[in-house]
């Protein structure tokens, strides 16, 4: 269903209730999310900006049908074509084809790549402007790798000021609401955090510096509307603020311990680390998950804002377990900064793991700052002991 945003503004997106993976299987979305696509009539062009992910191609495009002639439709503004947000455009140009597609250099080459179709591609860059009529016009503004090569925001010189931000400000939020002022606020903030973390933090010199370039700017805003979860009406500053907080080295007072364990030496260890970090730093908000049992991008959300981690696997097969290796593959990939670290782990005999997990967290970019805590078979209470002592000198090296 439709949903009017504006007077000339109208939500013709799809919420996905259902969508419990993203990415493929990378990206947890456990309170599913939507795909927004809005509706611009201005006065004398009606503007369509972005479409929804493949599987609704058809759901979407007969609901568009009810809203608005698609004879009507005088342009479609691509601002991001991963496949969430262009897998329904080959459905619309089955409908109306020729309508030019508005979108980066780097957007046609994508659309091209994905579709292999000659589109009526109309590229634009930074200040190029589509007049809507009425003295009114959408201006481009690229917006490379937030997140990817393609994207660009949109802002509407319109009812007060609106930016269309694609991925940019979003959340995998499924809600029947639309705007932020209407929803759980502390539900939505925790997954707008968790898509940061899990999304734009390999990027954060680039939001720093593209949230400063539009601030600079000095635009009226009256709303953010990105292409996941509710539109951000009430203080839409408020995110943009907090872009700016979780692009510039982000980190709590939180110690986040993650570790896997086969007969629970190394969870025993994990958790003395963490009564002697209790005991020396009591301020200090210490959390400690099982990396085979939690959600990954959870785990990573929790490690985005922590000022350290401690990472803790058994020795197997002269290396260590499958769940560390895969968090830690994702971590590398996070481009973290200023984040203490240190391994940890239990063996029987070889004991290769708490250093080859040493070396994996430095290459990550973590500050490792020491050898690590290893203890031969299960921990008696001397090893414990000197596990919390552990825990002890690892908040004094932060
Ligand atoms: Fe929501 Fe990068 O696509």
């Amino acid at each position: 269903m439709s949903k009017k945003i504006t007077d000339n503004i109208t939500w013709v997106g799809k919420t996905d209730w259902e969508l419990k993976m993203f990415h493929g299987n990378e990206l947890s979305t456990r309170r599913g999310s939507s795909y927004n696509a809005y509706l611009l009539r201005g006065a004398s062009k009606t503007v369509l900006l972005d479409t929804v992910w493949g599987p609704y191609d058809r759901e979407f495009v007969a609901r568009l049908a009810q809203e608005i002639d698609l004879a009507k439709i005088d342009a479609i503004v691509m601002q991001h074509n991963e496949s969430d947000h262009s897998g329904a455009l080959s459905e619309l140009l089955r409908a109306i084809p020729g309508t030019p597609v508005y979108c980066t250099a780097k957007g046609e080459a994508i659309l091209r790549g994905l579709y292999h179709q000659d589109w009526n591609f109309v590229k634009v860059k930074t200040g190029d402007k589509l007049d809507l009529g009425g003295g009114q016009s959408l201006t481009f503004i690229e917006a490379p790798m937030l997140h990817w090569p393609d994207t660009m925001f949109s802002y509407y010189d319109g009812c007060g000021g609106i930016l269309f931000s694609n991925d940019g400000f979003g959340q995998h939020f499924a809600s029947e609401s639309l705007f932020n002022d209407e929803v759980d606020a502390a539900q939505m903030m925790e997954e707008a955090e968790k898509y940061f973390a899990n999304i734009l933090a390999p990027f954060c010199p680039m939001v720093m510096r593209k949230v400063n370039e539009i601030l600079a700017m000095n635009l009226p805003l009256k709303l953010i509307c990105p292409s996941h979860g509710v539109i951000w009406r009430r203080d839409p500053e408020s995110i943009v603020k907090k872009y700016l907080e979780w692009a510039n080295a982000y980190a709590k007072d939180q110690i986040t311990i993650v570790y896997d364990t086969m007969w629970n030496s190394t969870r025993l260890m994990a958790e003395a680390i963490a009564r002697g970090i209790g005991a020396a730093a009591p301020g200090t908000t210490v959390k400690i998950f099982n990396a085979a049992k939690e959600d990954k991008n959870d785990i990573l959300t929790e490690i985005f804002h922590s000022k350290a981690i401690l990472v803790g696997s058994p020795t197997i097969n002269n290396g260590f377990s499958y769940a560390i290796a895969g968090l830690l593959e994702m971590a590398k990939g996070m481009k973290l900064k200023k984040k203490s670290a240190a391994a940890f782990g239990s063996y029987g005999w070889s004991g290769e793991a708490a250093k080859q997990i040493s070396a994996l967290l430095a290459e990550a970019g973590f500050a490792v700052v020491d050898e690590g805590i290893r203890t031969p078979w299960c921990p008696d209470s001397a090893a414990l002991a000197a596990c919390e002592e552990y825990g002890r000198s690892f908040v004094e090296k932060l």
